[in-house]
C-alpha cells in the first residue's frame, strides 16, 4: 500500500498538462474573438486613419466602452449591435487582449 500523498502527487502530475493545454486553448479562443474586430479596427488592433485603434488602449477603458455599447448607454452606428454578441466575461478577455498589444 502506497502512502496517500503518492496518489496526490501522481494526480497533480497528470492534471497539470491538462490545465496548461486548456490555458492555451483559451488564449487561442480569445485571439479568434479579437480577429472579428480586425475588419474595422485593423490587424492587431492598429486601425487605418478614421477608425479608432484598439491596440494598447487601457483595459478598463476598453471594457467600459464595450459594456456601455452593449447596455445602450453609448450611442453608436454599429458597436452597440456588435457588443451585444459577447458576454461580459468575453468582453473582459477581449479588452485584456487588445490592451496587451503594442500601439503603432
Ligand atoms: C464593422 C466594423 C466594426 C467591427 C467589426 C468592430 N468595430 Fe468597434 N467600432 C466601429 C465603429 C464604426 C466605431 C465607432 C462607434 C460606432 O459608430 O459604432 C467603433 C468603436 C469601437 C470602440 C470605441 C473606441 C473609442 O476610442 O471610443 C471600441 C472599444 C471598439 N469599437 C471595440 C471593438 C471590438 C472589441 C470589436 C470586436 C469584438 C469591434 N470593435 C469590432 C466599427 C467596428
Amino acid at each position: 500500500m502506497k502512502p496517500w500523498w503518492v496518489w496526490s502527487v501522481t494526480t497533480l502530475a497528470l492534471l497539470l498538462p491538462i490545465a496548461q493545454a486548456s490555458a492555451q486553448a483559451d488564449a487561442l479562443q480569445v485571439r479568434s474573438w479579437a480577429a472579428a474586430c480586425a475588419t474595422c479596427h485593423g490587424t492587431a488592433g492598429v486601425a487605418q486613419p478614421g477608425m479608432p485603434s484598439l491596440a494598447g488602449m487601457p483595459r478598463d477603458t476598453l471594457t467600459r466602452r464595450l459594456l456601455d455599447y452593449k447596455a445602450g448607454r453609448q450611442p453608436a452606428t454599429l458597436m452597440h449591435q456588435l457588443a451585444r454578441a459577447y458576454s461580459d466575461a468575453q468582453i473582459e478577455q477581449i479588452a485584456a487582449y487588445f490592451a496587451a498589444l503594442k500601439p503603432e
